[in-house]
C-alpha cells in the first residue's frame, strides 16, 4: 500500500501567513505542519510515501523533507500540482507512480493526536473498495458530512449548510485501484475543484465504501482559528501516539 499526501493549493483561507510561502510549510507547535500527515503514514507502516505540492515555494519541501530521514525513510517522492484544481485531481497526479496499488490519502493540513493502525489493517483486509474516517465536530458546515445509516455511510455532503448530522469526514481516506478512474470522470464542483467528496460518494454508490470513527483529536490548520488550535492540542497533549 502507497501513501500520498496533498500539500498544494493556495492556502487562501491563511492569507497574509501563505502569501509567500506554502500553508504545508507553516509551523505548528514545533513541527512543520507537513511532519504531522506525513508521521501519521510512517506509522501506519506505509513508506513508500508521494509528496503532491504546488503553489509558492515548492522547492522548499525538498530542503525540508529530502529523502524523508527524519521520519526514518531512504526516499521520498513528490510531484507538481498547477493550480487549484482540489483534492481529487492532486490525486490523480500519483496514478503513474501508484501502478493500481491501493492507497492511503492523508491532507497535509490535517493532524491527528493518535494513529490508524487499526483502520488500515481493516482496509487492508477488505481487499477492495474505500475508507473513510469521520470524526464528530461543532462546525460540521466546515467540513464534507457523512449522513448515517446505523453504521454505514449513506451520502456525504460537502459544506452542507444545515447539516443534519455532525459526523465530519477527516482528510484521510483509503482506495483501491479504481479510484484513478473513479477521478477522470470527475466533474469540477461550484468552486471550480475536483472535490474527493464526489470520489467519496462515488464508493458510497458502488456499496464498498468503510468509516471509522476516529479515536482521539482530529484537526485541520487551515485557517486562523484551526491552525492556532492545533499548535495548542499538538502543545498540550501531543500527536500522533502509537499507544
Ligand atoms: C476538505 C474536504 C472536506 C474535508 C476537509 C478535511 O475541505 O473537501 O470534505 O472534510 O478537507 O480537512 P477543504 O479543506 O478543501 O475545504
Amino acid at each position: 500500500m502507497k501513501g500520498v499526501i496533498l500539500a498544494g493549493g493556495l492556502g487562501t483561507r491563511l492569507y497574509p501567513l501563505t502569501k509567500i510561502t506554502n500553508k504545508h510549510l507553516l509551523p505548528v507547535y514545533d513541527r512543520p505542519m507537513i511532519y504531522y500527515p506525513i508521521q501519521t503514514l510512517v506509522n501506519a507502516g506505509i513508506e513508500d510515501i508521494m509528496v503532491v505540492t504546488g503553489g509558492k515555494k515548492s522547492g522548499d519541501f525538498l530542503s525540508l523533507l529530502g529523502n524523508g530521514k527524519d521520519f526514518g525513510l531512504k526516499h521520498l517522492n513528490y510531484t507538481y500540482q498547477e493550480g487549484e484544481g482540489g483534492i481529487a485531481e492532486a490525486l490523480g497526479l500519483a496514478e503513474h507512480w501508484a501502478q493500481g496499488e491501493p492507497v492511503a490519502v492523508v491532507l497535509g493540513d490535517n493532524l491527528i493526536e493518535n494513529n490508524i493502525v487499526k483502520a488500515v489493517a481493516d482496509f487492508r483486509a477488505a481487499g477492495k473498495g474505500a475508507k473513510i474516517m469521520l470524526k464528530e465536530v461543532a462546525d460540521p458546515e466546515r467540513f464534507g458530512v457523512a449522513y448515517m445509516d446505523g453504521d454505514r455511510v449513506e451520502k456525504i455532503i460537502e459544506k452542507p449548510k444545515n447539516p443534519e448530522s455532525n459526523l465530519a469526514v477527516i482528510g484521510i481516506y483509503m482506495y483501491d485501484g479504481r479510484v484513478w478512474d473513479i477521478i477522470k470522470t470527475l466533474k469540477p464542483s461550484d468552486r471550480g475543484e475536483l472535490e474527493i467528496t464526489d470520489v467519496n460518494n462515488w464508493y458510497i454508490q458502488d456499496g464498498t465504501m468503510t468509516a471509522e470513527v476516529l479515536q482521539g483529536w482530529w484537526t485541520d490548520a487551515g485557517t486562523f482559528d484551526s491552525l492556532l488550535s492545533a499548535s495548542k492540542l499538538v502543545a498540550q497533549t501531543g500527536a500522533n501516539k502509537l499507544d
